[in-house]
């Protein structure tokens, strides 16, 4: 049995569910994929980082990150000067990239990740900024060094969406998609439906953690039009970014036009879709009234849909119910052991 060594960069809430998620499934990683792990470093944004070769005491760092401490005491050796010594000293075998996603550039994740493979560990992460905007550099890179770059939980968290399409749906030919990948603006429009206004729809979203404190990026569809390039780029092999997206969020969706809807049977939706055109792709994000007759008319509060126009499959969907930190931390964890079994 072997013991990989894994660095983590961004520790968030996506980092702190995999090491829980980790230290639940150790027994049945030994047992069932013949490896162990020590987690031997953590890099952050504000709250320092460490390296201890011999693994370090995960329960005390957590501890001390909820109350806002720095991770610097738990370091030993030689001081880090940044990130990028952080990584290049580490001899880790895996980096899990989990910091927070860059619509525009995809920095500074990009950087980590590359700076992972050139030192020859796989390199997996939940941050949609690198696979839209460097998903041909990073997985060319990843082969020429015989390591894997993977992202399971960047579309859809732990739902196998980028795996489905490596293995299980030989000589399919994908037409395009459709769905509902942008869980706070979905939950929104339903508390919207239950005669909220759209400030105590936002206000009741970010109390329980859903809509982050400044929610333009989830309302005005950026995170789901990210999503639509994530698949379009990898599952579509058509490279497009968010400024290729019709995109439209949720802001000019009133109460006056949801009950409109509801009258008549309908829901409102912010719809994500790509199909093939003669030149490339066709992307967009924006409202659009749903029937009963369409699979996305039931997808309710924070839960995510998906369905892939194909070749021979007409109506292959998947649903992601109550996505979390740990359904997110499942994707990262299935990607790992993918890596280290060579799938
Ligand atoms: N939350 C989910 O369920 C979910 C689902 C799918 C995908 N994702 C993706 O997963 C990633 C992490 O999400 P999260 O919810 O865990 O975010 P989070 O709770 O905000 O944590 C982000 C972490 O990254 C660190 N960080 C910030 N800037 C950094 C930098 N320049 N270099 C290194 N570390 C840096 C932060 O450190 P400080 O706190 O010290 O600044 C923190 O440890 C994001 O890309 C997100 O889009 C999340």
């Amino acid at each position: 049995m072997s013991t990989l060594s894994i660095i983590f960069v961004g520790f968030g809430n996506v980092g702190q569910a995999l090491a829980r998620l980790l230290e639940r499934k150790r027994k049945m990683l030994d047992e069932q994929f013949n490896f162990d792990y020590r987690i031997v470093g953590i890099a952050t944004g504000r709250h320092g980082m460490a390296f201890n070769p011999d693994g370090l005491p995960m329960e005390n760092v957590i501890a001390a990150l909820k109350t806002g401490g720095s991770l610097d005491s738990f370091h030993t050796g030689e001081k880090l000067r940044d990130t990028f010594d952080f990584i290049r000293s580490s001899e880790a075998d895996i980096l899990f990239e989990n910091s927070p996603v860059n619509h525009k550039t995809g920095q500074p994740a990009i950087d980590h990740l590359r700076a992972g493979l050139e030192a020859g560990m796989h390199v997996i992460t939940a941050n949609k900024g690198p696979v839209v905007h460097a998903y041909k550099e990073l997985t060319e890179l990843a082969e020429k060094q015989g390591k894997r770059f993977l992202f399971e939980s960047a579309v859809m968290d732990g739902a196998p969406i980028f795996s489905l399409f490596r293995g299980p749906l030989p000589a399919i030919e994908l037409k395009g998609f459709t769905g509902i990948l942008n869980s706070c603006t979905n939950l929104l429009i339903g508390l919207m439906e239950d005669e909220k206004t759209f400030d105590e729809a936002v206000s009741y979203a970010q109390s329980i953690g859903i809509a982050e404190t400044d929610p333009s990026a989830d309302i005005d569809g950026w995170d789901a039009a990210i999503k639509v390039c994530a698949l379009s780029t990898v599952v579509m092999g058509v490279p497009i970014t968010p400024d290729q997206v019709d995109r439209q969020g949720i802001r000019e969706i009133t109460p006056a036009m949801i009950q409109e809807a509801r009258a008549a049977g309908e829901r409102w939706k912010l719809v994500c879709s790509a199909h093939r055109v003669k030149d490339g792709i066709k992307a967009s994000v924006r409202p659009e009234r749903v029937r009963p007759t369409s699979p996305l008319f039931s997808i309710n509060g924070t839960s995510s849909f998906v369905q892939f126009e194909t070749d021979v499959l007409p109506g292959l969907g998947i649903v992601e119910g109550d996505p979390s930190p740990d359904t997110t931390a499942y994707g990262l964890l299935a990607d790992l052991i993918n890596a280290v079994r060579g799938r």
